[in-house]
């Protein structure tokens, strides 16, 4: 049998309140972006989507995608926009197998639009651009949920030039940081260029082209660096330490690598040391709920496979650290390497 491909990180990163969060809830159908202390996204978000979800949202669009799309689902990661929070940008982007930029196409680049683009080209990873609010375009029509390739169609010439205009500024934008940028639809070799989707999150235009070109690039970059599921041990990275009522202190994890079991031992980074417990719950959201803010309760499971958001109940969380690497270990010595390993880090 041949294996699985695991399922992809996917990132959102870009500029404070370039739509990434509303992108995300347009996707779950959810209204977190309008719940955010003064709509500013402060933590890191982890969201499953299903791939059955991915399907319904692209509709017939899927069959674009020249090959079978064989993942389980998308791993998407929130990141903050605003400019205070770098270190949470750079975590964000470092776990990304594949990341959407987004820019609003009314505002250009803007400096954390840039600060985005260094963090992905610094970790190499390869990245797809969302040109949001198209909406806001003088005169536009929307469609909710409609295909960008569709809803184009119906736009006044004045509105599809304004379009235009707004696209070649982008591309030159690009030009001068090293990328050759084009429309999705005029790119010839998708590894080559990078992708521009026109998209309104609020309403969904372009939406089901990007869910398409998310799926299918991300698999293709898997297939490539033959990032399989593996049986191994996992490996993660803490998001977040978290009081939870009942819970004590717990972990909110995205395990990038690997299998979590709940009876695994963990080693966690904390502060100057490393943290050997044992898993007491391994709490899963529901696909399509947000770790930070979740609708439903989380589901106690026995074993999550990567890429996955977790939390983790154990005793001797109070002193994890943000950022710090997870190592899950099964005899002695894998406790004793990994002790070593996040030590010199
Ligand atoms: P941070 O996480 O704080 O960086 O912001 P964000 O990028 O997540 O942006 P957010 O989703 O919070 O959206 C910011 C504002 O833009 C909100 O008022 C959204 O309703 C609005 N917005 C987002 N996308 C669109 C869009 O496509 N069209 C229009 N008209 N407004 C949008
Ligand atoms: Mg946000
Ligand atoms: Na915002």
């Amino acid at each position: 049998m041949t294996k699985k491909i695991r399922q992809p990180i996917i990132a959102v990163l870009g500029h404070v309140d370039h739509g990434k969060t509303t992108l995300l809830d347009r996707i779950r159908r959810t209204k977190v972006a309008a719940k955010e202390a003064g709509g500013i996204t402060q933590h890191i978000g982890a969201t499953e989507v299903p791939i059955e979800t991915v399907r319904t949202l692209a509709g017939p669009l899927i069959k674009l995608w020249k090959g079978e799309i064989k993942l389980p689902g998308l791993l998407f990661i929130d990141t903050p926009g605003h400019e205070a929070f770098t270190s949470l940008r750079a975590r964000g982007g470092s776990l990304a197998d594949l990341a959407v930029l987004i820019v609003d196409i009314n505002e250009g680049f803007q400096p954390q639009t840039i600060e985005s683009i260094e963090i992905l080209r610094k970790n190499r990873t390869p990245f797809i651009v969302a040109a949001n609010k198209i909406d806001r375009i003088k005169g536009w029509k929307v469609e909710e949920d409609e295909p960008f390739l569709v809803n184009i169609k119906k736009q006044d010439p004045r509105a599809q030039q304004e379009l235009e205009t707004k696209l070649w500024e982008l591309i030159g934008k690009f030009y001068e940081m090293g990328f050759q940028a084009n429309r999705f639809d005029r790119v010839q070799n998708f590894t080559r260029e990078l992708a521009i989707v026109p998209i309104s999150a609020k309403y969904g235009i372009g939406v089901p082209e990007l869910l398409v070109l998310i799926a299918g690039l991300s698999q293709k970059y898997l297939e490539e660096q033959l990032k399989i599921e593996v049986e191994g041990p996992a490996r993660g990275t803490i998001l977040e330490v978290r009081e939870e009522l009942g819970l004590g202190t717990t972990i909110d994890v995205i395990v990038y690598d690997g299998t979590l079991r709940k009876d695994d031992t963990i080693v966690v980074g904390g502060k100057d040391k490393a943290i050997v417990t044992k898993i007491r719950a391994l709490l899963k959201p529901k696909p399509l709920d947000e770790i930070r803010d979740p609708r439903f309760r989380f589901d106690q499971v026995d074993e999550v496979v990567a890429a996955a958001g977790i939390k983790i109940a154990a005793p001797g969380l109070e002193e994890a650290l943000a950022g710090s690497p997870v190592i899950a270990a099964r005899s002695e010595e894998e406790i004793e390497k990994a002790k070593e390993e996040i030590l010199s880090q």
